[in-house]
């Protein structure tokens, strides 16, 4: 097709077929596309030409990596921001660059196969016509928010105007994205197609806009589209209108507040900007935007988010061990012991997420039902949701069978059991497993208390037993945490990190230990709860303390679901391992002992009687000292104290290499243990208070309120130090 070919350029390419139709390729060094000033100044440079080139009727863009469009910003680049100034006029210069495309006299017509994220969608907003693949790969949306940041290319503004406010603020303000086929629904893409076709269909529909044949999709909603969707008359009167308008923003600001506390700044600037974009202009939208999107290019929040985001991608690369010359084993089947509520969790991502075929085993035949069921359940809720289509579910589901024995096993190169938490039912399953399974297959075992080196104690292959600690629900949870006994080999420890990342997990590497690190950080965390509830604090105050610090719910009401009882078991095993500073509250047995167990008996530190309002169950404090009349207490005293007593924990499983890195420590507390993102994890949390402060606090609680206050040793010697924990 090519009849003027230009040399290839670090960034893109260009070719421009005879009829007119120049195809502009995204083809930057690396493995994906990102915005950075280099991509920036050659577009501009490239836009100049076409411009000036007579013979160019319509662009097309398209990306040359394989399942990548163009996967926003680099964060490099924005992490060398110094000043909120020098942020706004980053934005400022990117929304140049798309004006010029959206005002373009040559229609542009985005091909998009693969994640089109942040930036990348801001691109695609500003062409004319977009097209998609209807496959797995195609991601669009915009993320900016998860790293406290807002779409600051004019993302706040054309995308409320492509698919309506309501639409734009559930992608915005959760940093969501949607696949293809939802994106067709919504009106963000114009029409889909396979991947073998997109180029074409695209010159296709360049030429078409371009003869003035096409017509759609010429900014603004796609109307029909909206007319059709039940609500549109009410949602059209909300949105249409100044005084709806207000309804909505207001209702959405409260939401808001709701949501983060005012934790989150990004979300809030990026709201304003858009309610600035309607009341005052698209224009003073656009500097709102820019002016917010400086402003948090600078902050701590997106600062902690965007380690994170670091974090998670060098885990993406880490094998889990630290020889570079270590492989995974090919796994190729999985079994599955016990189908309970984990067994039909790790079943589903294995089926789903890895793409594995997996057999599963369970007791009987009502708990191999049970498993099924579960799986089925989930998948048909995303068939319901449309998240994927009836015959999708029915193909994933096909690669999952259910036994009561172990026939159809012997092939399988991956075990992992979820049986009951009972240490004998676990040795005598890794024993029925060596009795017939191949040499090379790895034990895997999900407990969440049992030491795994007590486990490979049974195993005539110690060395292929391994720890593989899911988090409920399996398929919403983010972590695995891998644990590793001593006899644990680097092979098998790769081969469960592999199965992991494959499973869609973000997995760290622990050392093996009574709690390993989450189970054992939680611990003293929640321990401090019972210490605050028998000094007087109430429920609420503790929960809400909590919460305002950045936590998803409060310890109290967490041990409501995890179960009362568990709970007081695990505390008990981890006294014995760590003595005194773990001696639990008094309080949580003797409500254990009342036949308190939390939500599954309906009996715990709230009340299950079916009313929406969450209320606290009052006679939980009958046993307590003061009873019912509680004293109020500070709850920044009440937060911090929680905190500290996690992040010592920390320090000392740090310490005793229990964790590899401070890393691994801030991942597995943000993704497991839902420590508040925006402070990056214990780690960055005490970077960020100075270690030398921290240790000072923990000295003053220990003064207080006894020795489970005081600091690790690895905390005195680094504020000895002036050290710190990330970073020089
Ligand atoms: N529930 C959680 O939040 C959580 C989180 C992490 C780890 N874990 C651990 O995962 C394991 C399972 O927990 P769960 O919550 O799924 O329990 P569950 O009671 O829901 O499921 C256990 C299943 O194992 C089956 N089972 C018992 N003996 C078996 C055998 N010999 N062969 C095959 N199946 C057998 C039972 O019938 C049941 O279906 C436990 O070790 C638990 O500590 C649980």
């Amino acid at each position: 097709m090519a009849n003027e070919t230009k040399k290839p350029a670090p960034c893109l390419r260009r070719e421009v077929d005879e009829q007119g139709i120049a195809t502009l390729t995204l083809d930057c060094p690396g493995p994906v596309n990102t915005l950075s000033d280099a991509l920036n100044a050659e577009m501009d440079r490239l836009i100049s030409e076409i411009e000036a080139d007579p013979k160019v009727r319509a662009i097309v863009l398209v990306s040359g990596k394989k399942d990548s469009f163009l996967a926003g910003a680099d964060l490099e680049m924005l992490s060398r921001v110094k000043t909120a100034a020098e942020g706004a006029a980053l934005s400022r210069g990117g929304k140049a660059l798309l004006a010029r495309i959206e005002r373009s006299s040559r229609p542009w017509v985005a091909a998009v196969h693969g994640a089109c994220l942040g930036g990348g969608c801001e691109v695609i907003l500003a062409c004319r016509y977009r097209i998609a693949t209807d496959e797995k790969p195609t991601q669009i949306g915009l993320p900016e928010i998860q790293l406290g940041l807002l779409p600051g290319a004019g993302g706040t503004q054309r995308l409320p105007r492509r698919i309506g406010i309501q639409a734009a603020l559930d992608i915005i303000l959760a940093g969501k994205s949607v696949n293809a086929r939802k994106a067709l629904s919504l009106g963000l893409v114009d029409e889909l197609v396979p991947a073998a076709i997109l180029a074409s269909v695209a010159r296709r529909r360049a030429a078409e806009l371009a003869a003035g044949t096409l017509q759609a999709g010429e900014g603004g909603r796609p109307k029909l589209r909206a007319v059709r969707k039940p609500n549109a008359l009410a949602r059209l009167a909300l949105e249409e209108t100044p005084v709806g308008r207000r309804v909505l923003f207001r209702e959405a600001e409260k939401q808001l507040l709701r949501k983060t506390r005012g934790n989150y700044p990004a979300p809030r600037k990026a709201l304003a900007a858009i309610r600035t974009g309607y009341e005052k202009g698209i224009e003073a939208g656009y500097e709102a935007e820019s002016q917010g999107f400086g402003e948090l290019t600078v902050s701590p929040e997106a600062k902690q988010l965007v380690g994170i985001f670091f974090a998670q991608q060098a885990l993406k690369k880490d094998p889990g061990v630290d020889d570079p010359a270590v492989r995974p084993l090919p796994v190729g089947r999985v079994a599955m012991l016990g189908g309970g509520l984990m067994g039909g969790g790790i079943a589903y991502v294995t089926i789903q997420n890895a793409g594995l075929s997996i057999r599963l085993k369970d007791k009987d035949d009502s708990g191999v039902g049970r498993g099924l069921a579960y799986v089925r359940g989930i998948l048909d809720e995303q068939v319901q949701k449309k998240r994927r289509t009836r015959a999708q579910a029915d193909a994933t589901f096909s690669r999952l069978t259910g036994t009561t024995g172990y026939d159809g096993m012997k092939g399988v190169d991956l075990f992992i059991e979820a049986v009951f938490e009972d240490l004998e039912l676990k040795r005598r399953v890794v024993r029925e497993v060596e009795a017939f399974c191949k040499e090379s297959a790895i034990f895997a075992s999900n407990t969440s208390s049992l030491p795994i080196a007590r486990i490979a104690e049974a195993s005539r292959r110690p060395e292929q037993v391994v720890g593989m600690h899911y988090f409920s629900p399996v398929h919403k949870m983010p972590l695995l945490e891998v644990i590793r006994q001593a006899k644990t080999s680097d092979a098998t420890v790769a081969t469960a990190v592999a199965v992991g990342k494959k499973q869609g997990k973000t997995v760290i590497v622990v050392r093996d230990g009574v709690g390993f690190y989450t189970s054992r950080t939680l611990a003293p965390y929640m321990g401090e709860a019972g210490f605050l509830l028998e000094e007087g604090a109430s429920v609420e105050a503790i929960d809400q303390a909590l919460v305002q610090f950045g936590f998803p719910v409060g310890p109290l009401q967490l041990l409501d679901e995890v179960g009362i009882d568990l709970a007081g078991h695990v505390a008990k095993i981890m006294l014995e391992a760590y003595g005194a500073r773990m001696t639990p509250p008094p309080g949580f047995d003797r409500l254990a002992k009342e036949g308190r167990a939390g939500r599954k008996n309906k009996k715990g530190f709230y009340l299950y009687d079916g009313k929406k309002k969450k209320q606290v169950d009052e006679t939980v404090y009958d046993g307590m000292p003061g009873g019912r009349k509680r004293k109020p207490m500070d709850p920044e005293a009440i937060a911090e104290r929680l905190a500290l007593q996690m992040a010592n924990e920390a320090a000392l499983c740090l310490q005793e290499g229990i964790l590899r890195s401070p890393r691994d420590g801030d991942i597995g507390a943000v993704f497991g243990l839902g420590f508040p993102p925006f402070r990056g994890g214990p780690f960055r949390w005490m970077d960020a208070a100075g270690v030398a402060q921290i240790v000072r606090k923990l000295e003053g609680w220990q003064a207080k309120l006894g020795a489970r206050f005081a600091p690790a040793p690895l905390l005195v010697d680094m504020a000895k130090q002036g050290k710190r924990f990330h970073g020089a």
